[in-house]
């Protein structure tokens, strides 16, 4: 993607995250979350200036000390600017709006129980739209800078960005990608129908849109139309572009001594038939139902018992949320049922670890047989391709028909419907007993689709489709895709 040339990215999250070491000293680490993964390939080989919020103390710290040079993993180098909020403002943007409403909103996940509550149009003015406007003006600044250089704004976060930077700078270049599902005008519904309306002009502000399947677009075309009566609009500027990996990262990653260690203790204890997940522990990766599903299949197979384990791995995730508080409690009780039904002295079907570390899930990447992928909706889901790009053991992938992912991988995979539990209970069985040659034509195919679609496919395609609804000045008809 515009090799070398400037580019600027917005995301609400950074592509590395700061906290302060033992000693005292503040030290960087890896950016969680799908999104920052997927794009911190972005900036090797280009010139690109990063605008996130600032994330607690010590990040708010930085951000007072201006634009920084960082290091990429491979040692390229970018700058981070990296801004700081009011505190209650960033409350209510992040743990009221952002995450309860429109996360589960896009998730499908909103319960009409629920009273969005009083709290909602100050949280919207005073959080949401006052953070999009905060970020945007940073946007604006560095534009200013590197006044040739497109804008990638980054998923739910920061719908309304595109908009206020297209009111400063009319002549910007704006692209927008939303990382999580679209879902249709209906489930918009619950929401007041100004917020929903703010989100999708913002939006349209941009050059260009994507998501990462046809389905999320489409969901997107028919609110513009419902919403605003600007179906055509939608339609003429986005388009689909499933996120890819850095498959030489992980490649790097998967041979490097932390993951041999960790993968060294976990082949140490592991069953004869490993059964993994890997998640945040976040209620739309549906971790309860799939321990569920995973107790079924201990009581339809008895066969089974005391030769198959469930490894859970989950990574903390949004603690501050209540109902990221309720979820967390849920998904412990229902790993500690199927142990207290199952369990012998020699044997503990399910092992939940809930704690943030990546080489212990690449090294559990290596290792399993069956790999349980079952969100209730995910815009992609990452893992589905991470893990097959690795796996030592012709793994067999059972994947959610609602994951963004099984658009790509379905030949390869079984198919599960998230919300029937049985259904999952027989296709971990299924999975089990896939034979030898099918198990690896699977995970052959899989990893052949995640090397051909790689990181350079997506962001070549992503300037392509912005290229193509606003030339750069000069590059004319060249660019057309
Ligand atoms: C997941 C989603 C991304 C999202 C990110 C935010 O990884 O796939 O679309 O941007 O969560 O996570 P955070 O930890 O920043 O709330």
């Amino acid at each position: 993607m515009a090799r070398g040339g400037p580019l600027i990215i917005a995301s609400n999250r950074g592509p590395v995250g700061f906290r302060r070491g033992s000693a005292g000293a503040i030290e960087a680490s890896r950016g969680a979350g799908g999104l920052v993964t997927a794009l911190r390939a972005l900036v090797d080989g280009n010139d690109v200036t990063w605008v996130a919020s600032a994330m607690g103390e010590v990040e708010r710290e930085i951000a007072g000390s201006g634009r920084r040079t960082e290091e990429s993993a491979s040692g390229s180098a970018f700058s981070l600017r990296l801004v700081a909020h009011d505190a209650e403002v960033y409350r209510r943007f992040y743990g009221v709006i952002a995450n309860p409403v429109l996360w589960f909103v896009q998730h499908g996940l909103w319960d009409l129980k629920q009273d969005p509550g009083a709290d909602l149009g100050p949280a919207w003015r005073e959080g949401y739209v006052e953070a999009n406007r905060t970020l945007a003006a940073a946007v604006v600044e560095e534009l200013d800078r590197l006044p040739d250089a497109p804008v990638f704004v980054q998923d739910y976060h920061l719908y309304l960005v595109p908009a206020l930077v297209r009111a400063a700078r009319p002549e910007a270049r704006i692209a927008h990608f939303t990382h999580i599902p679209r879902v249709g005008p209906d489930a918009w519904a619950v929401l007041p129908r100004d917020i929903g309306a703010a989100i999708h002009e913002g939006l349209l502000a941009c050059d260009s849109v994507g998501f990462h399947t046809e389905q999320w677009r489409s969901a997107f075309v028919d609110c513009c139309g419902t919403l605003l009566g600007r179906g055509a609009d939608a339609e003429r500027v986005s388009h689909a572009n499933p996120i890819a990996v850095d498959a030489e990262e992980f490649d790097a990653l998967a041979a490097g001594d932390g993951v041999r260690e960790r993968r060294d203790a976990l082949a140490a204890g592991r069953p004869e038939i490993l059964v993994l997940r890997v998640d945040r522990a976040d209620p739309s990766k549906n971790a309860v139902r799939g321990f569920e599903a995973f107790g079924r299949l201990l009581e339809r197979a008895p066969a089974l018992h005391g030769r198959v384990g469930l490894l859970a791995l989950l990574d903390p995730s949004r603690e501050e949320i209540p109902e990221y508080v309720d979820y967390r409690a849920a998904i412990e009780r229902a790993a500690d049922e199927v142990n207290e039904r199952f369990a012998r002295p020699d044997w503990t079907p399910v092992s939940l670890v809930v704690r943030d570390d990546f080489l212990a899930s690449i090294a559990a990447y290596l290792e399993y047989d069956v790999l349980l992928v079952n969100p209730v909706m995910d815009g992609l889901n990452l893992v589905a391709k991470e893990a097959p790009l690795v796996n030592d053991r012709d793994g067999v992938l059972v994947l959610s028909r609602e994951a963004g992912a099984f658009e790509e991988l379905a030949e390869w995979v079984v198919p599960v419907d998230p919300l029937d539990v049985e259904g999952q209970a027989a296709a971990l069985e299924r999975a089990i007993g896939v034979a030898g040659a099918e198990r690896r034509s699977w995970l052959d195919g899989i990893r052949r689709h995640v090397r051909m679609h790689d990181m350079d496919a997506w962001a070549d395609r992503e300037l392509r489709e912005l290229d193509a609804r606003a030339p750069r000045q000069g590059a004319g008809a060249t660019m057309q895709p």
